[in-house]
Formats: structure tokens, C-alpha cells, sequence
């Protein structure tokens, strides 16, 4: 399959997490899709990089309508005749050892998904992930619902969404106003609200929009490289030096979400940056003698 950004504002993941304390060194904040393109690397080797705090299983892409619950993971493995079972010890181990929470993304680009009712999102969600058309989020503020349903105070159900910059979000608002997330990851990429030098004031109030709701934490969704994903991709040195300081001082700032693991294998980006995204680190400028090599 093809490399695709998660295009569609209808990505919806869901985890359960084991927390674990206990790791000294700072936490990351960034947050990483992995799954998408078979040149990655494995899931653990992901979480061993310690440069991602939650890696989004990309994606769950059928679901719904009485279809058979499928994902898609590319060249990874096929899912389909039980080919990726061993990614089972990956995510504990990813959850255990290197306290990454391990979250898995509903829908994404050419996704078969639909919930056809309010019975099929119940039954989705007993399934843990459950159900067609693109863009389709109907019955999606009942599935995250009954996902919420689950959580405990031993097992907590994080609930995440990946809206467009655009606000209101055109398919997900109903299912954000049911006010359960945890995360809104936004994506402020391929869209006239990203982050450009002649953009900022646009950048900020769609930023502060997203923050004005009662989401947990909002994260700035950037490509990790300019090779994949066509318009706003933000060097690492501008991303510390001009767009973090914009927006890093909200209270709901919770880091940043990358498009994808791929593509930062290529870049380097996570490494480049972890250091700096932070919420309450201090803002250090960086060199942009470190990040000549970045430009593709
Ligand atoms: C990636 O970036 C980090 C931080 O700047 C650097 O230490 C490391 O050498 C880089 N890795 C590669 C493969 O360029």
C-alpha cells in the first residue's frame, strides 16, 4: 500500500495502556504513526528510540456495517491470516519497557468504514475496534461512548482524535463534542490553516480554537519529512525556534504528532526535536546548522 497521510479527519484511536513509572529520563511528547509503510522498522524498535511517548497503530481500516474488523499495516505483515500476532509482545513490550502508550487509529486514507447504528457502535466497541464509506463518522460519538464506557480507574480507555486544522472539524465536531477526549492530535498539514511565515495569524487562531475546547491536550500534527506529504511540513530549527513558541505556552499544548514513523526515519525529525517540544521545557534556539542536512 502506498505511503498515505491520515488525510481524513476521521481517524479516532482508542488504547488501553498500561502506566508504568519509574524511567528517569524526560518523557517524550511526540506522538508517531507506524504501520503504513514496510520500510520503518518494527513497532518495538519504534518505542525503543525513546523519542515517542504514543505510537497510532495505523489504521483499522474496515470496520462496521457486519464486516469483519480488518487492519492494514502495509508491507509489515497481513493481518488478514493472522500474520501479525507477534505484534502482540511488541506492544507490551513497547508499553512496559519503554512506557509508550500504544494506541490504535480507526479509518485513514482509503478506508472501507462505517457504523451503520447505534447497535453496530456498541458492537464495535465490545469487539475493541470495530466498523465504510469515506468520509463516514456517523454513530462515531456512540462508539466512543461505549469505548469510554470501559475505562477504569485500573485500565483507562484513552480516547484520541485527529481532526483537520479547520474548525469546526466538518466530520468529527459531533464526536469531539461528546467532550471524552483525551487528545486531539490536529493536523496542521495539506490544509490553509498550517504554519507558514505568511500564515501565523491563521496558524494561531485555529490553534487557540482547538485549545479553547474541553479536550485534555492538543498536539500539532507536522509531516516528519517534506518528501511525503504535499504542503506544510516545518524544518526542525523553524519548528523550535518560531512555531513552538506560538503555541507552547497554552495550557492544553501536549506536544507534537508526527506523519509517520517513516518518515522520520528518513528525517531524523523526532531526534532533531524531542528536546524541544516538551511543554514547560525552556525554549533554547537551535542551530540551524544541525538541520542543514533536513532539507530534502
Ligand atoms: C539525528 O539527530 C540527532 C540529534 O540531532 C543526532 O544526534 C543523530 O546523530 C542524528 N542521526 C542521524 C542518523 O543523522
Amino acid at each position: 500500500m502506498a505511503i498515505r497521510s491520515p488525510a481524513s479527519p476521521l481517524l479516532l484511536e482508542a488504547c488501553l495502556l498500561l502506566s508504568l513509572t519509574g524511567r528517569l529520563r524526560a518523557e517524550p511528547c511526540i506522538a508517531v504513526y507506524w504501520g503504513q509503510n514496510g520500510f520503518e522498522g518494527g513497532l518495538r524498535e519504534a518505542c525503543a528510540t525513546g523519542n515517542y511517548k504514543y505510537v497510532l497503530i495505523a489504521f483499522l481500516n474496515q470496520f462496521g456495517g457486519g464486516k469483519t474488523p480488518q487492519m492494514n499495516l502495509a508491507g509489515h505483515c497481513d493481518p488478514n491470516s493472522g500474520g501479525c500476532t507477534f505484534l502482540s509482545n511488541e506492544i507490551i513490550s513497547c508499553q512496559q519497557r519503554y512506557n509508550v502508550k500504544v494506541m490504535l487509529s480507526l479509518g485513514g486514507g482509503g478506508s472501507i468504514y462505517r457504523l451503520t447504528s447505534k447497535e453496530d457502535a456498541k458492537e464495535y466497541s465490545v469487539l475493541s475496534f470495530p466498523c465504510s464509506s469515506f468520509p463516514n463518522t456517523d454513530y462515531y460519538d456512540d462508539l466512543v461512548r461505549y469505548l469510554k464506557a470501559y475505562s477504569t480507574a485500573e485500565k483507562k480507555v484513552y480516547l484520541s482524535a485527529a481532526p483537520q486544522c479547520v474548525f469546526l472539524d466538518a466530520y468529527l465536531q459531533a464526536t469531539i463534542n461528546t467532550d471524552l477526549f483525551d487528545y486531539l492530535r490536529v493536523q496542521f498539514y495539506n490544509n490553509y490553516c498550517q504554519y507558514s511565515p505568511t500564515n501565523i495569524a491563521t496558524f494561531v487562531q485555529k490553534w487557540n480554537q482547538w485549545t479553547s475546547t474541553s479536550v485534555g491536550k492538543v498536539f500539532l500534527g507536522l509531516p516528519a519529512s517534506p518528501a511525503i506529504v504535499g504542503s506544510g511540513y516545518v524544518p526542525p530549527e523553524e519548528l523550535v525556534n518560531d512555531v513552538l513558541p506560538l503555541i507552547k505556552d497554552s495550557e492544553k499544548y501536549g506536544g507534537i504528532m508526527l506523519w509517520s514513523r517513516y518518515c522520520d526515519v528518513l528525517n531524523n525529525y523526532s531526534a532533531r526535536v524531542k528536546d524541544y517540544v516538551c511543554p514547560g521545557h525552556r525554549l533554547y534556539s537551535i542551530s540551524s546548522t544541525l538541520v542543514l542536512s533536513s532539507s530534502m
